[in-house]
This record gives C-alpha cells, structure tokens and sequence, in this order.
C-alpha cells in the first residue's frame, strides 16, 4: 500500500534532528520507496535548505503552502493529496501542544480522517492529567483511536524493546523478577546537554514533563508488566497500561527538583522555577512488588549522557555484588556486576561484569525509523496508548499539585554535577 506522509512541522528542531534523518535511512534501506513526502509550511520555506543534500528525500518531498488555522485551506489540501482508497495517509504532527488542538479538528473536520488515514502525535500529550484527558477527548472526537499513534520514541528504542525480550527469553530473569529478590529499582536518563535553544519550549514543560513523564514511566512499566507465558508483542500496551496503573500516587516530599546554574539567565527568566533535573520515588500496589523503591531520575547538564535501569537485588552478606543493568544507551546492553576471585595466590575477592552488548558492527535503527516503519505498517506495540498517558500523568499528579501549591525548594546545581551529589545536596 502506497504511503503518502503528511508533516505539519517539517522545518521545527525535532524534525531536521531525528524525522528527515529517519525518513533518509529508512528509504536508503529500500523500504517503501514509494512514499510520497509532503510538508506543510506556512510559505517562505526553502526546501532545498532543510533538504540539504539527500537525493533520497529530495525526489519524493514537496511543500504545500498553507494557514494552517484557516477551515478552508484544510479542504484545499484534501485536494492536493488526493488519496486513492489503495493508498493510506500518515499525518505527523510535529508541532506546540498549544498547535495540536486546533490542526486535529480543522483536520477533522476537513474530512481528513477517512479509515485509510492515521494520525502521529507528538509528547507531551498535555500538560497534566486534566490536559491529557481533555486532549484524549477532543482527539476521540475526531480520530478512531485505533488509527492514533502516540510517540515515545524511548519505547521504539533498541534496548527498550530488549527488555521484554530478555525477560521472556531467559528463566534466570523470570525467577528472580519480584520483591522476594530484588530490593529496588532505579531507572536513570542522564544527559550532558542542556536545553539547547529550545528555551521557550522548556520553560514550559521541564524534565518532569519532558522526558520522566513518558519516556521513564514507560521504562519503568517495561520493567514491572507481567509477561506472559509465550510474548505476544501485541499483548504488550495492555500490560504496561496494567503496571502503570498499578503504580500509587507519588509521594511529593520524596521527589527532588532542582535546575542547573545559569538556565535562568539562559531562558531570560530570572525568576524561573522550571526544573532541568527531577527525581521521584514511586511505589507499586502489585503485590510482586510490594515494598520496592522505583527511583525515577533524569537531568539535563549533568556529568554524563546515559539511559540505564538499574535492578538491584537483595544480599544475603554484605560483600556481595548485586546489581544487573539494562543499558538503553549508550553502549546498549545488559551487564551483571559480579564478585569473582581475584587471580593469583591470595584469597581474595574483585568485581568482574557478565555483559551482553552488540557487536561493533551491528547498525541498531534509531528509534525513530522504527516508529516511522511501525506506523506504516499498522504495527503499534512501539506507541503509548491513551490510556497509559492517563495512568502515567495520575501517578505524578500529586508532585505537579504540590509543585505548584507550595514553595516546593527548587535546589541549584553546577554543570556537569553528578546525580548522586545533586541527592545528597537534597537530603543535606
Ligand atoms: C526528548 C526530550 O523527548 O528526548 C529532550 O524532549 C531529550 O529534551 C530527548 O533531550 C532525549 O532523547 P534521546 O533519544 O537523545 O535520549
């Protein structure tokens, strides 16, 4: 089936980084070269500019030129895409939550909504859990839910989708996954950069919003779901919908919020209360993990880029090693620190890794090529449904309420701190 892609958005951050990339490599690898591209701009767009020199993209993308909040001109792109009942057509929206709204009922009621089209929306799907639903809402009532497809990309992640897999595959991990062996569970997203000229964007979201919310949550219910017997990936929605909404509300006087030295200046807002770095400690109501801290923690400026959950398990002494990582990125993998002997004549003891990783060579898809190819082929096991989005804003509800009632302490760290001290600065 002949795939035409429609791009509101196509000259914005998120779709020169990772969309036009994606779309280059998934094409460059022979998948649907019949796609046609269309972006949508308002005018004054030079595509050979935002192209640049990808001969791929350049044969199957045109613009069309539109206001974007005007009923009629929404009628006139019907007509210029002409979709043939053998052809589907994805429309990504790659623009401001406050954008979103109005372009999906003007979509709708445009009557760009026919059974063989599919609507691709962007996080953060509302601000809390009052926008989110009202959001769902007005999306129902243009959309088949079946044909909405709510990005994550940290789900379409390679080692994201891993974790599952080992779960399934492997008995040492099903017998030892609940309270009565591990002690806690930390899932970390850590990054080096800042805000990135995105300064406008972030005042309004900050790290809870922006990447705890949906990608950490999303990790985390990877991480608790039930797997059942014989892994249907299809099943897989319904189960993180399960464990995250299993998860109690979160408890606001553990959660941390704390932004880096400088953003203030950096946004032009001197007295901005927006957090480049959260952590949250959940609990869970299912009774395999009764009693086991889930530490959710990201941050921008911080001293390290990686992604990675950490499953710490009960010692029986103390000198045991205890941990098992489920590395997302970078250097993707699964590592088992261990105690072994030391070589040599002494008795003693030294940590040693057991570590799965990829070869060298091996090319793992970015995550958005892979969003990009599920969506074409109705696959939606990669997306967030609306109910997760739901049950993931209700969890953290509590700590927006209490953020925004009290003068919650916003702490500041230097650049480049590490999560650990930006902790202990919390407790001290
Ligand atoms: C995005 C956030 O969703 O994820 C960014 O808006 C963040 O602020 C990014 O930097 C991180 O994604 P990745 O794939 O680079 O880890």
């Amino acid at each position: 089936m002949k795939t035409k892609l429609l791009i509101f958005g196509i000259s914005g951050d998120l779709s020169r980084r990772k969309l036009l990339p994606a779309l280059q490599s998934i094409i460059r690898h022979d998948q649907f070269s019949d796609m046609e591209i269309i972006g949508v701009s308002r005018g004054g767009l030079d595509l050979d500019e935002l192209l640049g020199n990808t001969p791929e993209l350049q044969e199957r993308t045109s613009l069309f030129s539109m206001d974007m909040a005007t009923l009629t001109e929404y009628d006139r792109l019907r007509k210029h895409i002409a979709l043939k009942p053998e052809e589907q057509l994805l429309i990504y929206l790659s623009v401001p939550p406050v954008a979103t709204r109005q372009i999906v009922s003007l979509l709708g009621e445009a009557e760009l909504n026919t059974s063989n089209t599919k609507l691709l929306l962007e996080k953060p799907f509302g601000v809390d859990l009052a926008s989110a639903k009202a959001m769902k809402e007005h999306v129902d009532s243009y959309f088949d839910d079946a044909r909405v497809y709510r990005i994550d990309h940290y789900l379409a992640k390679e080692m994201a989708q891993n974790i599952a897999a080992f779960r399934a595959g492997n008995a040492l991990f099903s017998h030892i996954w609940n309270n009565q062996a591990i002690t806690d569970i930390e899932v970390i997203a850590s990054e080096k950069i800042g805000i990135e000229g995105r300064g406008q964007f972030y005042e309004q979201t900050g790290a809870l919003r922006d990447v705890l919310q949906g990608h950490l949550m999303q990790l985390l219910a990877l991480v608790l779901m039930e797997i059942p017997g014989s892994l249907d990936w299809n099943d897989i929605p319904k189960k993180r919908l399960e464990a995250l909404s299993q998860l109690r509300g979160a408890n606001p006087s553990l959660a941390v919020r704390a932004q880096y030295e400088g953003y203030a200046k950096e946004v032009n807002n001197p007295g901005s209360l927006t957090e480049t770095f959260v952590s949250v400690e959940l609990a869970s109501d299912n009774p395999l993990w009764r009693g086991v801290p889930l530490r959710l923690v990201t941050g921008k400026a911080l001293e390290t880029k990686i992604t990675e959950i950490r499953i710490n398990f009960k010692k029986t002494h103390d000198a045991q090693a205890n941990r098992l990582v489920l590395r997302i990125q970078p250097n993707e993998g699964v590592e088992i620190e261990l105690s072994a002997k030391k070589p040599g004549y002494e008795r003693e003891f030294e940590p040693r890794h057991l570590a799965f990783s990829y070869p060298k060579d091996a090319i793992l898809p970015d995550a958005y090529e892979q969003v990009l190819v599920d969506a074409i082929r109705s696959h939606k096991s990669l997306f967030t449904s609306s109910g997760e989005v739901l049950a993931s804003w209700q969890v953290l509800q509590p700590v927006l309420d209490a953020w925004e009632m009290e003068n919650t302490p916003l702490l500041v760290y230097p650049k480049e701190a590490s999560i650990a001290a930006i902790l202990s600065q919390s407790q001290g």
